[in-house]
């Protein structure tokens, strides 16, 4: 389907599941190459991040653990602002290598935030993978971001686990919105 309506609004095809699984195949044989004979814990973002994580962590051939944990502060098409509370993030960080999974990074507020957190608990490293990024919205300078699948315009997209509204997350292909 190239068109579809999610709640009120219209999208258009915009990166197809070939191409999204094609992308993640060579971002998992760079992490597999650049965390050769360590344990990396990926911690994925919910909700957003929950198909790329499983998707990702396929390609992954290392010893490794999974985890997520938990950011409310979006409403709608454009960003609150607000960066609620983490929940959920694990406990004994300390000296691990962290890779943070993100479906989109927008302004980079979020992000910024949970880097801080993570930080605070003393891993060895913490480097983030983002299915997403678009680097005409980014506000904060982030030097972690290392995997990034796809640089998007500034325009808001649904499917593959991002949503509209609580909507689209189950769209296997990725849409970008006709109007604004
Ligand atoms: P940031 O804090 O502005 O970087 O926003 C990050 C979060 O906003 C992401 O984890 C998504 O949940 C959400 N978000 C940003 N842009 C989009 C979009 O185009 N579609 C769906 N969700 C988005």
């Amino acid at each position: 389907m190239n068109k579809i309506k999610v709640e009120d609004k219209e999208f258009e095809i915009f990166l197809e599941n070939d191409a999204l699984n094609k992308r993640i195949r060579l971002l998992g044989i760079q992490i597999n190459i650049d965390y050769e004979g360590k344990c990396p814990l990926f911690i994925g973002v919910l909700n957003g991040s929950f198909l790329f994580m499983a998707d990702l962590i396929k390609e992954i051939s290392l010893p490794c653990e999974v985890a997520f944990m938990r950011v409310a502060s979006y409403e709608g098409t454009s960003s609150s602002g607000k960066v609620k509370e983490l929940i959920g993030l694990p406990e004994n960080i300390e000296g691990r290598d962290i890779i943070i999974v993100e479906d989109i990074v927008d302004t980079g507020l979020t992000l910024t935030h949970i880097l801080k957190m993570i930080k605070e608990k003393n891993p060895a490293s913490v480097k983030v993978s983002s299915l997403l990024l678009k680097p005409s919205a980014l506000k904060y300078d982030i030097e972690e971001l290392e995997y990034i699948g796809f640089e998007i315009p500034n325009e808001f997209v649904v499917g593959y686990g991002l949503d509209y509204n609580g909507l689209g997350r189950n769209l296997t292909d990725i849409y970008r919105a006709t109007e604004a």
